[in-house]
């Protein structure tokens, strides 16, 4: 190489650099500024956003009014959380904790420099149970769309789309679109573990009804569903 091709070589090098310190020191900023906008807003009066999970019984779950964000990072796509803080849409087909009322869908909304400010913040809270990269995603997997389908009847519980229409049970939250809400790396840890999560649940734990290998196939298979 020569010289001047060496200089100019390094100089892009430190430009890149400079940009990337510029970009995680903007996202921090943006996240501090997303975890006062939750404060500000009471968002806190409904969701827990420190670990881990409190609950013990039936009625601490009854008292609950929003779902726990302290492991929102490993959950969600950040992408997703922006947008449907900005605007959101029912994803529980049922209100939260009920078994008979319609969710109202009535979710306070924010501007969406808060909702991108916000979902930056969420982001930064992850669980040491989950493990990245154990999920491959979007690729359709044929094992665990049986066990979703026949097996275990996942849908028995949840809505998803099949052959272009959403069907399947109202007790859970709908996964008719969680290839684009969730990370499939949380779906797996969820199945193997719902306890370090939700640990008083109406979800069946599968431990010794399906194996490693289904519960990692499914999830991939849950993470093609858009
Ligand atoms: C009155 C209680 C209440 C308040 C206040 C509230 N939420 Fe929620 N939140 C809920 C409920 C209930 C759900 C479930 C909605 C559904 O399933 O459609 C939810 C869902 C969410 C979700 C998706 C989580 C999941 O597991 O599905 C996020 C993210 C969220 N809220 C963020 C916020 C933010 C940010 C604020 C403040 C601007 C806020 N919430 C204020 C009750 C509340
Ligand atoms: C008996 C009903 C039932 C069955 C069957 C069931 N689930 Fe669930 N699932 C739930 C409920 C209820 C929740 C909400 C958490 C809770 O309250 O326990 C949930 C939560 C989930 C979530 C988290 C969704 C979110 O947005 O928070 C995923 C992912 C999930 N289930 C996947 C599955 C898969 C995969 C199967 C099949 C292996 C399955 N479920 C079978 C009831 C069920």
């Amino acid at each position: 190489m020569s010289i001047s091709k060496f200089f100019k070589a390094a100089g892009i090098m430190v430009l890149l650099v400079a940009l990337a310190c510029i970009y995680t020191g903007y996202a921090n900023a943006s996240a501090d500024e997303g975890k006062k906008i939750f404060a500000g807003k009471k968002c806190g009066d409904c969701h827990k956003t420190e670990g881990p999970a409190a609950e013990k019984t039936f009625e601490d779950k009854l008292k609950k009014k929003g779902p726990d964000l302290w492991f929102a990072g490993s959950k969600f796509k950040k992408e997703w959380l922006g947008e449907w803080m900005e605007n959101p849409q029912a994803i529980r087909p049922l209100e939260y904790n009920s078994i008979e009322k319609t969710n109202p869908g009535n979710h306070p909304k924010l501007a969406k420099k808060e909702a991108g400010d916000v979902a930056d913040y969420l982001m930064t809270l992850t669980s040491k149970d989950v493990q990245t990269g154990a999920v491959q995603e979007g690729q359709s997997n044929i094992q665990g769309k049986l066990a979703f389908e026949k097996k275990v009847s996942c849908f028995s519980c949840h809505k998803y789309k099949k052959l272009d229409k959403v069907v399947g049970g109202l007790t859970g939250p709908s996964l008719a679109d969680a290839g684009k809400r969730l990370q499939g790396d949380w779906i797996y840890a969820y199945l193997k573990n719902p306890k370090a999560f939700i640990p008083v649940k109406r979800m069946p734990v599968y431990e010794n009804i399906i194996n490693d290998g289904e519960m990692k196939g499914i999830s991939q298979y849950v993470t093609t569903f858009k």
